[in-house]
Order: C-alpha cells, then structure tokens, then sequence
C-alpha cells in the first residue's frame, strides 16, 4: 500500500524531486480537492494533496466519493497556469490514468465520457476539475480517485454492479508507484504539442463512440442519438448536439 511512506519527510523530498512539484500528504482530511483549492486560493504554487482518507469526498455534480481508509489513490493536483478548460482536462485526465495504469500492468482500461475511467466494464476512476482565475493564466485543481484495494463490500449496495477497484479486477497495484506514474502522465496530457495525440488517445479507448446513447443533465435528457466524435473542448457530439456536461448511458 505503502502511500504512508509520504510521512517520511525523506522519501516525500526525494519524491518531490522526481515529480516537481511539492507533496502534501495528510492521513486523513475532508477533501483533498477543497485543501487543493484553498491552496490555489493563497497562491500556491504547483502541489498534490495526497491523503489516505477522505471524510467528505467530492464526486462530480455534487455527489459524495466514498474510499475506506487507505483503500484508494485520492489526489488533487494543483496547476499553474491551468493547462485547460476544467471540463477538458478532466477528460484528458481519464488518458492519463489509462496510461498509468497500463505502465503498472493494468492493460486496456476504456474512458466513459466525460470522465470515468473502467476496467472490465466497471468504474475504477474517476475525476473533477476546478479552475480559478487570477488575471495570471490562473489555475486548475484536477482531483483524481482510483479503487485500488476495496472489496467488493466496501461499495455501496448501488454501486456494487457499476463501480469495481483494481483488486476485484485481479491485479496488485501499489498506490505510491501509481501516484508517481499518474502525475508524470497528467504532465504529459498538460503539454499542449500532445494535445491531438491525447485526444486521439481518448476516442480509442471511448466505451461510447459509435453508440446509441442518452445523455442526462440534472435528470433530464440533455441529449440522445449517435455519440459521434469528441469535439477539441471534451464536447460530446451527440447528433447535432454538443454537450459539455452529463451522465451518459447506452441505450
Ligand atoms: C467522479 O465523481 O467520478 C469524480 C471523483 C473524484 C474524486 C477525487 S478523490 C480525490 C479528490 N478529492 C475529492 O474530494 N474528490 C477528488
């Protein structure tokens, strides 16, 4: 698991050589996306707020992410300036992962749009992006959680067909080396001259792209047809719609 070495005031330095940029690393916090947020807010520079537990995790659309101690990667990383809009690079953080996790012998991971990241057709990852503006480039708070170690009880009832972690999916991932690997991919998709090949990335590994689908806003239906293409911004092409946000199912 090994994610606690961080406490190490050693091991955290010689990490925050490697990745540029400092570690916060915390036992236990209500969100390391509000700590990553309120860090942007006084002008941090670059960071991830790393921590085993999270008391009051945040989902997307205002739902809660819920981790048993110590049994998932919870991470924000602060950028500076935002290296995109928030909705795209929550997008492109789902090629980011994959990668990652393809590096660690997870091979094959599929992106659900906007943002899920699935292994054997179950949600394993996923991620959110906040964006502030400072007259500067401003910043972006890019917050990623990834099921490593859970059982398949540590899932809520409802989502114990939809949601999986590495484990149930049968492999063996250390959280420290996926940190280490995810954040040197997250630079990778930050780098504007790999922006085409990210997205290009993306749509191969789409489970929605060619596919009869629905897209829910709020609880109502945004949008319905063939998921066509993404658009340069993360956009959905549904039809002749674009959508920007929702949950989208195959009908
Ligand atoms: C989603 O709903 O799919 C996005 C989940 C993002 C969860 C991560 S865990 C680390 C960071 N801190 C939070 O409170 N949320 C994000």
């Amino acid at each position: 698991m090994r994610l606690a070495l961080l406490a190490i005031p050693a091991v955290r330095s010689a990490l925050e050589l490697e990745l540029g940029r400092a570690i916060e690393y915390h036992a236990s916090l209500p969100s390391t996306q509000d700590r990553a947020r309120e860090l942007a807010g006084s002008g941090a520079p670059p960071l991830v707020v790393v921590a085993e537990e999270q008391t009051d995790g945040r989902g997307t659309h205002g739902r809660s992410w819920l981790a048993p101690a110590r049994a998932g990667l919870l991470a924000s990383w602060l950028f500076r300036p935002a290296p995109a809009e928030p909705a795209l690079f929550a997008l492109l953080a789902g090629v980011a992962v994959a990668r990652a996790l393809d590096a660690l012998g997870v091979t094959g991971a599929r992106l659900k749009w906007p943002n899920d990241v699935e292994v054997g057709q179950k949600k394993v990852a996923g991620a959110l992006a906040h964006a502030t503006t400072d007259g500067e480039g401003g910043s972006l708070v890019l917050g990623i959680g990834v099921n490593v170690h859970q059982r398949r009880d540590d899932f809520p009832p409802d989502l114990r067909e939809s949601a999986t972690s590495l484990a149930l999916a049968g492999h063996t991932v250390d959280r420290l080396p996926l940190l280490v690997r995810l954040t040197s991919e997250l630079d990778r998709v930050a780098d504007r001259s790999q922006r085409r090949a990210a997205l290009d990335e993306w749509r191969r590994r789409a489970t929605v792209l060619g596919q009869q689908v629905e897209v829910l806003r709020e609880g109502r239906t945004a949008a319905r047809g063939i998921a066509r293409d993404i658009a340069e911004d993360g956009a959905l092409i549904v039809g002749d719609e674009r959508v920007l946000a929702g949950d989208v199912r195959l009908l």
